[in-house]
C-alpha cells in the first residue's frame, strides 16, 4: 500500500493536465495537451456497445479488479491502486478505460515495468478516455494485468463526503458512493459500462473508529484495514463504498442492518421482516445467489429511495416511517438481486430491463406476502394504479407525450444517462410486462417464463432484442403474442397503447371521496378517511396533487381533518406539501423548505422544486434556497436540480 502523502496528490489539477510520473524513462509521454480532441457532447470514438463509455470491451474485457485504497477524510480523496485483469478478445496494442478527474500516478505491467498512457480531455459530467499503450501486441486469448496507481478528486461525482455536522452523530465525517449510472469512473479506472461484468476484491484503509462497507462479502478487519471479496460478476455501477461510524443489528440469518447509532433501533424495527421478503422473492425467482443481504441506512442526503448494491442495499432514511409502510422499497431492492444485478441491461438505453422488471417483480412478491389471494390481487392492482398515476404525471405533465425520453427503449447517443432518468422505464416497463403476462394467460404461465429468462441470462448483460427473442422463442407454440404491437410498446413515445384492466376495488372509495371533496356542500371531516390505509392516503393525495389546486380554506381543512399536516410518513408529507404549493399556501413555505433541505431523495425534491419554480412569486426564493444548500447535496441531485431550475450547468471551473 503506498502512502497518500506523495506530491502527486494535489487535489485539483487543472483540466486536461496530467502529472508525468517521475523516476521512469518510459514515462516520457507525449504531452497530454495534444491528446485527441474530444468535443463536448460529441464525444467521438465511443464504444459501439455503449454510448456512455469510451472503453472497448469487445477487444479486451475486464474480468477481475483488485482495489487497494486509503480513505483520506481530510483531503476528501481515495488513493491507492486498481489492478485490472483482462481477457484479450481481439489482437490489441492498447486498452481504453473510462476515468473522470482521477489523478493517475503510474500504470504498471505485471512485471512492474511502467506503461505509457495518455488521458484525453475531460468532458464535463462524462469524464475522459484513458489509453494505456502496451509494449507489444497481445493476441486474442491472452491475459493482461495492469496496475494503476491513482487518487480521486475531491469533486468525484460518485462520492459524497459529509462533514461531521451533516451526520446524525455530528462527531465524525461520513463517506458514501453512488456509481449508477456512469460515476464509477470517478472512483476507479474501469470499463464503465454495464456490458462489462467482473468480480472484485478490495482492501480499504480508514481510521480505526470507522466501519468500512462495500457491495461485497466483508472479510477480515485488521485495525484500520478491511478486506472484501465479491465472487459474483457485477457491472461497474454496482461497485459501492460507505465509510462511517456505524452500528449493526442482525435482521435474519443472512442480513444485518447498518446505520449510525442514532437510527439503529428504528432501522432494525422498520426492516425486521427482510428475511421474509427474501424468501418470498426466492419462491418466485430461484435461490438468492449473493449470499449476504445487508441494508445500510444512509444519511438524509442519499439521492435515491434505495440502491441495489449487491450484498448491501443502500437506503434513504426517509423509509423509516415507523409503520413498515415503505417495505416495498426493500422488496424492490431485493428483486434487483435478480433483475439488474444478475441479468443486467447492456447499456442504459435498455434501463427498463433493470427497472421495469424489478417493479413488476416487486409488486408480485409484495402481493404474495398477503395470505388471502383475492386480497393479494387487489393489492397488486392497487399499487399498479398508483404507478400508473405517476407514469401519467411523468409523461403528460413533466416530459410531454412526444418526448423521446418517454420511449421504453432510449437512444442515448449524446445524452447523459442522468438526464434520461425518470419514472418511465420503471412504470411503463412494468406495465408492459403486466400486459404480456395478461396476454399470455396470467401468472401461472408467465412465472415459468420469468424463471427461465432469469436462469438463461444470469450473469450476463443483455438488450431488449435479446429479451424479445427469448420471449418469442419460449412461447413459440402459442399465437397469443401475434397481437402485440412491439413497435409502439418499445419504440414510440407517450403513454402505453393499452392499459391493463386493473381491479379498482381499493381505489373506488378514493374516487368516491374525491367527488365529495369537490362538492362545496360536503363538510370535510376526519371520518372521510378513517378506514384508509397509508397507501390509500397516498393515492388520494396524489390525485389531489394532479387536479386543479384546492382553495386555501379547503386545503387547510384537509390538513387538519385528515391529519396530514403533522404526518411523518414522507410519502404522505411529500404529496401534501405539493398540494400546498399548488394552492399557493405561503404559510407552508417554511415546512416545504425544511423538507427539501432535510433530505435529498430526488423523487421528492425534484418535483417540489419544479412546483416551486412554477410559482412565480417564490421562484427566486426557491433558487436561493437551492444555491444555499447545493454544497450539501450529492452530485446527481445538484446536477439534475440545476436543470429543473433552469440554472447553468456547474463546471469544475466554477466549483
Ligand atoms: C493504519 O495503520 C497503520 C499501522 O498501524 C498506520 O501506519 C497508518 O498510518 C494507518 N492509516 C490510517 C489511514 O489510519
Ligand atoms: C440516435 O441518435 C443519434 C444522435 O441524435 C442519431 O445520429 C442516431 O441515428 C440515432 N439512432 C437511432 C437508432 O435512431
Ligand atoms: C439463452 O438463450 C439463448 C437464446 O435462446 C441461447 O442462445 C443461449 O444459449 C441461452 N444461454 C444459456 C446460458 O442458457
Ligand atoms: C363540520 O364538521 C366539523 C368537524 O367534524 C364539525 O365541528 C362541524 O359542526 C360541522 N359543520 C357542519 C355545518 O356540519
Ligand atoms: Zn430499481
Amino acid at each position: 500500500m503506498h502512502s497518500c502523502k506523495n506530491s502527486f496528490l494535489v487535489p485539483s489539477l487543472g483540466e486536461g493536465l496530467k502529472r508525468i510520473p517521475s523516476g521512469s524513462a518510459l514515462c516520457l509521454l507525449l504531452p497530454v495537451l495534444i491528446a485527441q480532441k474530444i468535443q463536448v457532447r460529441a464525444m467521438g470514438a465511443l464504444s459501439p456497445l455503449d454510448p456512455a463509455s469510451y472503453s472497448r470491451p469487445e477487444k479486451a474485457i475486464i474480468k477481475h479488479i483488485s482495489l487497494a485504497l486509503t480513505v483520506d477524510f481530510e483531503k476528501q480523496i481515495l488513493c491507492g491502486s486498481a489492478t485490472l485483469n483482462f481477457d484479450v478478445l481481439q489482437d490489441i496494442n492498447d486498452v481504453i478505460l473510462d476515468v473522470s478527474n482521477l489523478t493517475i500516478e503510474s500504470v504498471e505491467a505485471e512485471d512492474g515495468s511502467q506503461l505509457q498512457y495518455k488521458v484525453g480531455d475531460h468532458v464535463p459530467n462524462f469524464g475522459s478516455k484513458l489509453t494505456v499503450l502496451l509494449p507489444k501486441k497481445l493476441d486474442s486469448g491472452e491475459k493482461l494485468k495492469i496496475k494503476i496507481k491513482y487518487s480521486t478528486d475531491p469533486t468525484a461525482s460518485a462520492l459524497q463526503w459529509l462533514e461531521a455536522e451533516q451526520t446524525s452523530g455530528k462527531k465524525h465525517p461520513y463517506l458514501f458512493s453512488q456509481c449508477q449510472p456512469i460515476h464509477a469512473r470517478s472512483i476507479l479506472p474501469c470499463q464503465d459500462s454495464p456490458a462489462v461484468k467482473f468480480t472484485y476484491d478490495a482492501e480499504i484503509t480508514a481510521p480505526e473508529e470507522f466501519t468500512v462497507l462495500m457491495s461485497a462479502l466483508r472479510g477480515e478487519v485488521k485495525s484500520n484495514k478491511t478486506t472484501f471479496r465479491q465472487p459474483m460478476p457485477l457491472p461497474s455501477y454496482l461497485v459501492a463504498l460507505a465509510v462511517g461510524v456505524l452500528e449493526s443489528r442482525q435482521l435474519g440469518p443472512r442480513s444485518l442492518v447498518w446505520s449510525e447509532k442514532e437510527e439503529i433501533e428504528r432501522s432494525a424495527w422498520e426492516f425486521a421482516e427482510t428475511e421474509k421478503y427474501l424468501q418470498a422473492a426466492e419462491k418466485l425467482c430461484g435461490p438468492y445467489e449473493w449470499r449476504q443481504y445487508d441494508l445500510l441506512v444512509l444519511p438524509p442526503s442519499f439521492p435515491y429511495g434505495g440502491m441495489e448494491n449487491p450484498c448491501l442495499t443502500f437506503v434513504t432514511p426517509t423509509l423509516l416511517a415507523g409503520d413498515r409502510s415503505q417495505a416495498e422499497v426493500i422488496v424492490h431492492e431485493i428483486m434487483h438481486s435478480w433483475t439488474g444485478n444478475l441479468v443486467t441491461n447492456r447499456n442504459f438505453e435498455h434501463f427498463w430491463l433493470n427497472e421495469g422488471f424489478t417493479v413488476f417483480l416487486e409488486r408480485k412478491v409484495a402481493a404474495s406476502l398477503i395470505n388471502d389471494s383475492s386480497e393479494a390481487k387487489k393489492s397488486r392492482d392497487f399499487h399498479s394504479l398508483l404507478g400508473l398515476q405517476e407514469l401519467n404525471e411523468a409523461i403528460n405533465d413533466n416530459l410531454g407525450p412526444t418526448n423521446p425520453l418517454t420511449k421504453l427503449v432510449l437512444n442515448l447517443t449524446n445524452v447523459h444517462p442522468d438526464d434520461s432518468f425518470s419514472t418511465v422505464p420503471y412504470e411503463k416497463g412494468s406495465l408492459f410486462l403486466r400486459y404480456l403476462e395478461d396476454v399470455l394467460g396470467g401468472p401461472p404461465v408467465f412465472d415459468g417464463f420469468i424463471r427461465s429468462y432469469l436462469s438463461n441470462f444470469s450473469k450476463q448483460s443483455i438488450d431488449t432484442d435479446q429479451f424479445k427473442s427469448y420471449l418469442l422463442d419460449y412461447f413459440k407454440d402459442t399465437d397469443k403474442l401475434n397481437s402485440v404491437d412491439w413497435e409502439t410498446w418499445l419504440h414510440k413515445s407517450g403513454m402505453p397503447p393499452i392499459i391493463p384492466n386493473y381491479d379498482t376495488s381499493m381505489t373506488k372509495v378514493i374516487t368516491a371521496l374525491l367527488v365529495k371533496i369537490a362538492d362545496p356542500s360536503h363538510n370535510i371531516s376526519h371520518q372521510d378517511v378513517a378506514s384508509f390505509t397509508p397507501h390509500q392516503m397516498i393515492h388520494l393525495l396524489q390525485q389531489l396533487v394532479d387536479k386543479e389546486p384546492l382553495p386555501i380554506d379547503k386545503l387547510q381543512k384537509i390538513g387538519q381533518e385528515y391529519k396530514v399536516n403533522e404526518n411523518t410518513n414522507t410519502e404522505i408529507k411529500y404529496r401534501w406539501l405539493r398540494m400546498c404549493i399548488r394552492s399557493k399556501d405561503s404559510s407552508k413555505l417554511k415546512d416545504v423548505f425544511d423538507f427539501v433541505n432535510g433530505q435529498g431523495r430526488m423523487k421528492y425534491v425534484r418535483p417540489i422544486y419544479r412546483d416551486l419554480y412554477a410559482w412565480q412569486e417564490v421562484r427566486n426564493q426557491a433558487i436561493d434556497n437551492f444555491l444555499k444548500n447545493e454544497k450539501y447535496m450529492m452530485h446527481v441531485s445538484a446536477y439534475t436540480l440545476r436543470k429543473d431550475l433552469h440554472l447553468a450547468e456547474k463546471t469544475k471551473a466554477t466549483e
